[in-house]
């Protein structure tokens, strides 16, 4: 199993890209903490998580919230100890011209995709810090790769996401903490359906895709390592 021993922490789990690879971490063998704001949807990640027989907890956590982030990390560290492997998967988007964006819109999107993963990462870092050892995967976006029509708050927030990542990779290779940020092209989830109704997804990539990579990212051997990934669809263009 890849993920024998270690433990992660997911954001944004409860559904879509987060659940699957969660999914796929604990069919490796990880001790899992799940982390988004819906009960209902964080309990069926957790059930199914759990008939792999790894350890799962699912805690509620809003990344907007600094108070219910290191709540969360309270949670999960009590819980497991050591945070091997931490996901920054929870997003939002909000599709339409730059011109109709309200305030709200952009902030809510920079808060949840770019300050919610420096939250996160804030909380778990000194763990890997001091231990000399972990994994950062923020899943970003192609669309933190290049301008997208009707994106720019959802850009703008997976490009700073990319610089983030690309600095801790810097910064923290003297810990041994590789950071990776995953940017896939279109996957058919709530998010793709709720702000793309109109484009046919036919050809789409599924949440499982990405899952895949982020195993590979995360089981990555001691010698090397890969910042910014990019997986699109077969039918997409290439960068
Ligand atoms: N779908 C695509 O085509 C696509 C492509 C590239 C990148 N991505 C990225 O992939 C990631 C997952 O997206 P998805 O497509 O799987 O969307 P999704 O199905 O809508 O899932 C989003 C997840 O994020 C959680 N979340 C949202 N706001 C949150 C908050 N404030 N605090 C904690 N959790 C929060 C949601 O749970 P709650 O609402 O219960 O909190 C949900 O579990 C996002 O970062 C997205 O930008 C998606």
């Amino acid at each position: 199993m890849l993920l024998e021993g270690k433990t992660a922490v997911v954001t944004g789990a409860g559904r879509g890209i987060g659940r699957a690879i969660a999914l796929a971490f604990a069919g490796e063998g990880a001790n899992i903490a799940l982390a988004a704001r819906s009960e209902v949807e964080l309990e069926e990640t957790r059930c199914l998580a759990a008939e792999t027989g790894s350890r799962v907890i699912a805690v509620r956590c809003d990344v907007t919230d600094p108070s219910s982030v290191t709540a969360m990390a309270e949670v999960v560290l009590a819980e497991f100890g050591v945070v091997d492997i931490l996901v920054n998967n929870a997003g939002y988007g909000k599709f339409r011209p730059f011109v109709e964006l309200t305030d709200e819109d952009f902030t809510r999107t920079i808060e949840v995709n770019l300050t919610g993963a420096f939250r996160c990462i804030k909380a778990f870092l000194p763990g890997m810090m001091e231990r000399k050892s972990g994994r950062i995967i923020n899943v970003s976006s192609v669309s933190g790769l290049k301008a997208i029509n009707h994106q720019s708050a959802y850009c703008a927030s997976k490009h700073g996401l990319n610089g983030l990542s690309k600095t801790l990779a810097l910064e923290l290779r003297p810990y041994n903490i590789g950071v990776h940020a995953l940017c896939p092209g279109g996957v058919t989830t709530r998010l793709s359906e709720e702000e793309m109704p109109e484009r046919d997804k036919s050809d789409w990539m599924l949440p499982e895709d990405i899952a895949h990579v982020a195993l590979f990212l995360a089981s990555m051997g001691p010698r090397a390592t890969t910042d910014v990934i990019h997986v699109r669809r077969f039918g997409g263009e290439p960068l």
